[in-house]
């Protein structure tokens, strides 16, 4: 399982800082460390979703400068390059960054800086998608999508929204039109929080992967409808297990979705807020899941197929995968 490459599709970047880096980034930005965020044990506490989701933002409150982005950015593709994962798309939400004061292009030069310092010293690749903030309302996501539009980043391959699922996908129509015809792969939050219904909301979008989506196994014509489509489920068992939409790994949907034929990748969401690493996940799948190698094999697939990246990347992301296999039966 070591052996396996990894590529992750669904990991939010500000969401990927551990507390000891968000108090290093306090210090040296000047501002005082917001230590009700953490707990007792000096990790990120929250009570529940929507805890979590303001735990996050106190968080993000001090992520204040391009060399904060670019640090995060390397520090995080760099664990996940020491875990075996050759890929990672990174979602980063400019409104998280203009509340503290950044500039969009302060923003993606921060994050693209990282992207290239782990490629050289760690040999791992990154892209990044743009996220809106659905509890932000569709204005700040038109802003969103009109400027990833606008001016197009060679690193910037796709548009997501994450937050709070309450809000219909579908009256996010015009950001996600924008963004799809600007060339840009679309995915979105559902199926998380929210039932069902509001993966039929997502797919009346057009997008091509569904940020969690687990929750479509209650109904099973969905099932049907998102193998048929070959939707991908961007999936993130530890997340989903620690905040509670399940109760523990075998409760959890992935191996019966699969067997439904539903494509899925892996994903750690915010990985120090719930104890998750890419690594991590591709082993519960293993020893709580009984998921099989080659199993975790046509995940990293699947991922190297649905990522937004261009084709020369992802032939030579194929090209790896190949070869660490041919490696691993010699
Ligand atoms: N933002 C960061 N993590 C998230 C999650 N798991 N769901 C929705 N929005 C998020
Ligand atoms: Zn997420």
């Amino acid at each position: 399982m070591e052996t396996v490459p990894k590529a992750e599709l669904h990991v939010h970047l500000e969401g990927t800082a551990p507390p000891e880096l968000v108090q290093h980034m306090a210090t040296r930005n000047g501002l005082p460390f917001p230590s009700r965020m953490l707990g007792a044990d000096g990790r990120f506490r929250y009570s529940d979703f929507l805890d979590f989701l303001r735990t996050y933002d106190l968080a993000a409150s001090v992520i204040r400068t391009a060399e904060d982005y670019r640090d995060i950015t390397y520090e995080y593709l760099c664990d996940c390059g020491r875990e075996g994962a050759i890929y990672v798309e990174l979602t980063a939400s400019p409104d998280h960054a203009r509340l503290v004061g950044l500039t969009d292009e302060e923003h993606l030069n921060g994050i693209a800086q990282g992207i290239d310092d782990a490629r050289r010293d760690c040999g791992i690749e990154g892209r990044i998608l743009i996220s809106a903030v659905k509890h932000f309302g569709v204005e700040q996501a038109l802003r969103v999508a009109r400027h990833a539009a606008e001016r197009p980043h060679p690193y910037v391959v796709g548009f997501s929204m994450a937050g709070d699922e309450a809000t219909p996908a579908a009256e996010f129509a015009e950001p996600f039109a924008i963004a799809a015809a600007a060339g840009l792969g679309c995915t979105v939050h559902a199926g998380e929080w929210a039932g069902p219904e509001s993966v039929r909301s997502a797919l009346t979008l057009p997008i091509t992967r569904i940020d969690h989506g687990i929750r479509a196994i209650e109904d099973p014509e969905l099932v049907k409808e998102l193998a048929a489509r070959e939707l991908v489920l961007d999936c993130c068992p530890t997340s989903n297990v620690i905040l509670g939409v399940y109760d523990s790994y075998e409760e959890h949907p992935l191996p019966r979705l699969l067997d439904a034929g539903v494509k899925l990748t892996l994903g750690s969401d915010d990985p120090p807020y719930f104890g998750a690493t890419i690594g991590g996940e591709y082993t519960v799948c293993v020893e709580r899941m009984g998921l099989s190698e080659d199993d975790l094999r046509d995940i990293t697939r699947t991922a190297i197929e649905a990522a937004f990246c261009d084709d020369d990347l992802k032939a030579r992301l194929r090209d790896s995968l190949q070869n660490a296999q041919h490696q691993d039966r010699t």
